[in-house]
């Protein structure tokens, strides 16, 4: 068989007037009418209720609740646990143009009937822009579920070369002996559809739990996945509160495998308690652990950079999505003889901000940030750095919280690398700016690798001197797991930038590449002599 080729999926104009800017109108009209909206518990193909549940107000507007959803109970969570590997056996015997079949169908839903959906879900309940909208609950999306189809594919015609005449050796990619345990994050409805879409097309049964501040959207993708044809057992959809969720998930036998993407300090707790785990002997296996955290991005720049470009790829790392993107740009460190034109167009790109509520005006580049605390601490960073005498407001430096999480872009100038706004994830819209001496290039790409919280997510040089990209390059190797050279930190596009980082970033398995399947396979290799 050969699958459709790999590709990327547009993204329509949503011109004012546009069929599609008419359509997400009226999906977002309809959404907001059916507030508060409902999620659910679904484990053995049936919704489950619990007697708990949270509401997730909001972002733009917190005194509404968006959506409303139960709290599974431990033993609701051993039940999805036991159900999933009820389907193991029939799921992995599935053959993978069956599997493969499924994703590629939930694409098309993902692209056709659903899009417009997602998007206004994804706006409500993350606080997005249209666009990020779209590239995020649509496009992204989609590309998870078709391209994880080929890289699929690509695992399994690996195979060994030909040895000698009488025998032939062959690699079985078997699933992992259990289940694998999803966790996705509340900044991109997308990650969730490939934190499970990776696992279960090689063959995997997964528990997913959804971010608490995600749900909603999620749910949406799970039931498009169902009316794919995705056997209800294969993945379930477990919300509620992390700890009592993860506890569960931890401590069974058959917990074989972890697809993380959320913060550092909750992957060391999760990596802390599974090695407690296989200390005990727990497991029947070695879990598999795979996970992408968090980041303090770096903007490199060199005296012979482009510096209107250098300073619209910042604008747009640091403050699109709210800075809430992993990948999200928040250290820049600048040459003294380029500081002043770097600063003035700076301060004026980011006067031209606009900020407020995206399901009113869509265009808006600037939403509010997902929730109270998230809003408190990016306060709380703030207020600090306002009181500090070390450090000097570039740009914004206020928050507003009457009615939605506003955080303002903001920029501060410190006079040493080693302040904590270099070296701590905010994951909000502040940008932390250093002016080096312009003859201490070779300590600064020192000092680059060296700060960051050691971090090493991604990376970006920005320069015109091929030496200085060269000297970058080779001087900030482990810095970065995604290094862009004249490009901002963000927007790894799946299939053409994998994704992934090192050090306290992750264990680097690379979304958006085939790499990441490979993990959740335990290749069997058989040798048959004739
Ligand atoms: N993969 C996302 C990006 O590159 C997080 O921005």
């Amino acid at each position: 068989f050969r699958l459709p080729d790999p590709r990327n999926e547009p993204n329509p104009t949503y011109k004012r007037g546009s069929e599609e800017r008419n359509k997400l109108e009226k999906a977002l009209v309809k959404l907001r009418s059916q507030l508060p909206v409902q999620s659910n518990i679904v484990y053995d193909g049936v919704a489950q209720k619990s007697a708990e549940s949270w509401d997730q107000p909001l972002p733009a507007e917190h005194g509404t609740v968006f959506t409303n959803y139960p709290l599974a109970t431990k033993e609701q969570t051993k039940a999805a646990i036991e159900s999933a590997l009820k389907a193991k056996r029939e799921w992995e015997e599935t053959p993978f143009v069956d599997r493969a079949a499924i994703f590629l169908k939930a694409a098309e839903l993902v692209t056709g009937p659903y899009r417009y959906d997602l998007i206004a879900a994804t706006m409500l309940g993350q606080g997005k822009n249209i666009w990020q909208g779209e590239i995020d609950a649509a496009a992204e999306l989609a590309d998870f579920f078709r391209l994880n189809c080929n890289f699929a594919a690509e695992i399994l015609e690996r195979q060994p070369t030909r040895g000698s005449d009488g025998m032939w050796s062959r690699l079985d990619y078997r699933p992992l002996e259990g289940f694998v345990y999803a966790i996705s994050p509340f900044n991109f409805t997308a990650i969730g559809g490939n934190l499970i879409s990776g696992p279960a097309l090689m063959g995997n049964v997964v528990v997913w739990k959804p971010s608490p501040s995600n749900v909603y959207a999620s749910s949406l993708v799970y039931k498009i996945l169902l009316e794919a044809g995705l056997p209800p057992n294969v993945v379930q959809f477990v919300t509620g509160d992390p700890e009592t969720i993860t506890d569960v998930a931890l401590s069974h036998r058959d917990f074989a495998g972890l697809n993380f993407i959320g913060s550092s300090d909750v992957f060391r707790s999760l990596y802390g308690k599974i090695g407690e785990g296989i200390a005990k002997k727990s497991y029947r296996e070695f879990p598999r652990v795979v996970a992408e955290t968090s980041g303090k991005n770096f903007h490199l720049v060199h005296p012979s950079a482009d510096i209107p470009s250098a300073v619209s790829h910042t604008i747009r790392g640091s403050f699109e999505y709210q800075g809430q993107k992993c990948s999200a740009t928040s250290r820049l460190y600048l040459p003294e003889s380029r500081a002043e034109e770097f600063f003035s167009a700076l301060k004026a790109g980011v006067e031209d901000i606009t900020m407020g509520n995206p399901e009113k005006d869509l265009e808006v580049f600037m939403g509010p940030v997902i929730h109270r605390r998230s809003f408190d601490k990016i306060k709380s960073v703030i207020d600090s750095c306002n009181k500090d005498p070390s450090v000097k407001l570039i740009a914004g430096g206020s928050y507003d919280d009457s009615v939605g999480f506003y955080v303002s872009p903001t920029v501060y100038q410190v006079d040493t690398p080693d302040h904590k706004l270099f070296n701590e994830e905010i994951f909000g819209p502040v940008l932390a700016v250093y002016v080096y001496p312009d003859s201490e290039w070779t300590c600064t790409l020192k000092k680059v690798d060296e700060t960051g919280g050691g971090f090493a997510l991604t990376g970006a040089v920005f320069a015109q001197d091929r030496r200085a990209i060269r000297q970058a390059e080779d001087a900030l190797r482990y810095s970065a797991g995604n290094f862009y050279i004249n490009c901002k930190t963000t927007a790894a596009l799946i299939g053409q930038q994998s994704f992934g980082g090192s050090r306290s970033s992750g264990t680097n398995d690379k979304a958006g590449s085939s790499d990441t399947l490979r993990r959740f396979t335990s290749p069997r290799l058989i040798k048959e002599e004739f």
